[in-house]
């Protein structure tokens, strides 16, 4: 791969990892993922974030073809997660860094996470401008989005934006822009990064984006740190309404039921809630927890507005990969759901009653009661559930019409 140019004077230097399932080993990346870093050539010669640890040779290799590494001025670290700082200690030996730039937020956490002894760091605020020769460089910070030291990096004179983990997706392609990617494929990674790490910081998201309104600033190109870079018009608009939508989280007409089953009789309930949504014309998706991993239920979530969670009760509890899927939805705080819970028991039965009052304690609107079957699932207890399945669909064709 070779250097890409954003504008003149402005390359994307970063590394595509193909072959990265697992990202931040806490979601999926079905598609991969990017590590951006750009290098920024003015009278200074400025390398916006650097890449995972994995990835120094790559970074260098794509410097090199433009510059001599040692001749970089400034490194600005818009976030210090290992991801964009991994390769943060072997950059600044190799370079010598007149300045390295961080969010003040930054400078309290640098030093706890590298030896930066002798490092040239400075703190910026929100707002300060640094000039680089011909250019203008102006800091915005983006706290808690997705990290208290979060900040994004504008350039006045190219109009474009450095917006870190902002507008990210999951993609890896030999192409760096989004124009040369199919629309559809980028929505759903754009929904599965979103939904999956930024859904907790989404008030951040919507005050930064008004802000952004506010400013007024003009922007040619959105520059992400991971995936595709959004350089036209149509595009921009496109990635900064998906993310007011995104943020927004209005409650979309689509139910998920997430279950797992050790001998079948929670599944078939899984399927009667299902009819039950079917009867009232409400579409849904069946998650079957032993075969997915919890991202792919926050990914699902994105288009819908209704969380159903069956489990049989093993061990005085709900199974460990329901568990598992409660503690990451919980965490991610989605808003605006209606939610429901059955499952099969032998003679405790606690799990549907626990998923339900976690479900609660997510602020999800619980309807109906938690449906049980007694070891198999008999015919009362099938149609209980597809009852369940229906009284979900009302309660979200309600709250829909009242977010409309
Ligand atoms: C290892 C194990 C532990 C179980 N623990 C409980 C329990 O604590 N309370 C209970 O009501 N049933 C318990 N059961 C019974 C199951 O919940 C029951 O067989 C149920 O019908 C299983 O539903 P399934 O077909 O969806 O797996 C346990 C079953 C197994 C195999
Ligand atoms: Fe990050
Ligand atoms: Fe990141």
């Amino acid at each position: 791969m070779q250097p890409v140019l954003l504008k003149p004077g402005i390359h994307w230097v970063g590394a595509v990892d193909f072959n990265l399932r697992n990202f931040h080993h806490y979601s999926r990346s079905p598609e991969g993922s990017t590590y951006n870093a750009y290098l920024i050539q003015d009278d200074k010669t400025v390398l916006v974030d650097t890449v995972s640890h994995h990835y120094f040779d790559e970074l260098v290799t794509h410097i090199s073809a433009l510059v001599e590494p040692q001749k970089i001025d400034y490194i600005i670290c818009n976030h210090l997660e290992q991801d964009h700082a991994g390769v943060l200690p072997r950059i600044v030996e190799l370079c010598k860094p007149e300045k390295i730039f961080c969010s003040t937020m930054g400078l309290k956490s640098i030093s706890r996470q590298f030896n930066t002894e002798g490092w040239p760091v400075v703190a910026v605020k929100d707002g300060e401008r640094l000039n680089i020769g011909k250019r203008n460089i102006t800091f915005l910070e983006t706290r808690m989005l997705h990290w208290p030291d979060s900040m994004v990096s504008y350039v006045e004179e190219d109009r474009v934006l450095f917006s870190n983990d902002a507008f990210g997706q999951n993609v890896a392609t030999s192409r760096r822009f989004v124009d040369e990617y199919e629309r559809p494929l980028l929505l759903r990674a754009m929904k599965d990064y979103y939904n999956n790490i930024v859904l907790p910081y989404s008030p951040m998201v919507l005050k930064t984006l008004d802000r952004v309104v506010q400013l007024g600033i003009p922007i040619d190109i959105i520059a992400p740190d991971h995936g595709l870079i959004f350089r036209t018009p149509d595009d921009i608009k496109f990635v900064l309404d998906s993310y007011r939508a995104f943020a927004e989280q209005k409650p979309k007409l689509r139910a998920v039921v997430a279950y797992e089953s050790m001998w079948g009789a929670t599944e078939s309930m899984a399927f009667a809630v299902g009819d039950g949504l079917d009867d009232e014309g409400v579409p849904y998706v069946l998650i079957d927890m032993q075969h997915n991993h919890v991202s792919a239920v926050m990914n699902e979530l994105a288009d819908s507005g209704a969380l159903i969670l069956g489990s049989a009760t093993r061990n005085n509890m709900p199974m460990v990969n329901i568990a598992a899927l409660m503690a990451h939805v919980k965490g991610l705080k989605p808003q605006n759901l209606v939610g429901a819970s059955f499952g099969a028991h032998g003679w405790s039965g606690e799990a549907p009653r626990m998923m339900a009052e976690e479900l609660a304690s997510m602020k999800v609107d619980v309807v109906g009661e938690p449906v049980r079957a007694h070891f198999g699932a008999k015919a009362e207890e099938l149609a209980a559930c597809r009852e369940l399945g229906a009284t979900v669909a009302r309660a979200l064709k309600e709250k829909v019409k009242a977010f409309a």
